[in-house]
């Protein structure tokens, strides 16, 4: 199945809509169900503990949350790269409880990127999709110039991530997010994509996530 953007929903409200709101809610939900904490967790833990994780497309925060909760990493600067600054003080205090630092770095992930520097580690969560084939070459070139490396899991793409993406209602999703999840599997990724973009020289490994995801690890060599 060939890759397909189009916009979602939740990037085009304000974050005070109680729709957005609802649909942030549904993440949560549809993150467990995909199990993408646990993914995200079992993969850094390959990676020696970093100074600072930076989230790519963090949104409110939770979902790093739930994957730092299974790590026995301690005192690392958690930085929710987000276009909104949606992050509660109850996440906050979550982070806090786990011996984390928790900041919101508000705007373009680009422009987070250029800012990071050799003690960063990189997640993105249901966010490298939102970019065309371009931008996830540009982002990678600036990530891998910079970062100890990035851990994605992504929607994967086919017929069977489509079709449970259908099935959201099921979970009392909203419209919004009902949308989005469509969306999303249809510009998720297969097979070796992610890897062919990534500049050569790196140890990469990509594969399927049961059930729905497609998970990316890049890391310098000798980390
Ligand atoms: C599907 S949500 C995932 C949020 C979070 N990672 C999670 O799993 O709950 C995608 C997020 O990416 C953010 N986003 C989309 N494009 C962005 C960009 N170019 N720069 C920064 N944030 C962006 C949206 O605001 C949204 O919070």
């Amino acid at each position: 199945m060939k890759r397909r953007l189009e916009p979602e929903r939740l990037d085009e409200l304000p974050a005070d809509d109680p729709a957005a709101i609802a649909s942030r809610r549904d993440l949560v939900l549809i993150n467990a169900v995909m199990r993408q904490p646990a993914m995200l967790a079992r993969a850094l833990s390959s990676f020696p503990q970093p100074r600072v994780l930076l989230d790519l497309g963090g949104g409110d925060g939770r979902c790093l949350l739930a994957a730092a909760r299974r790590l026995s990493w301690r005192g690392v600067q958690a930085v929710i790269a987000d276009r909104q600054d949606v992050v509660t003080a109850q996440t906050r205090t979550g982070f806090a409880a786990l011996g984390w630092d928790c900041t919101v770095r508000r705007g373009d992930v680009f422009d987070a990127v250029t800012e990071l520097d050799g003690g960063t580690l990189v997640t993105a969560n249901l966010f490298l999709h939102h970019l065309d084939e371009a931008a996830l070459r540009r982002l990678f070139a600036l990530l891998a110039a910079r970062a100890m490396g990035l851990v994605a899991c992504e929607p994967r793409g086919g017929a069977f991530a489509l079709m449970a993406s259908h099935l959201v209602f099921l979970l009392g999703a909203n419209e919004v997010t009902r949308h989005d999840a469509v969306a999303s599997v249809r510009a998720g990724f297969a097979d070796r994509e992610l890897s062919g973009l990534w500049p050569k020289g790196w140890d990469l490994k990509e594969r399927r996530g049961l059930p729905f995801s497609h998970l990316f690890t890049a890391r310098r060599h000798a980390l």
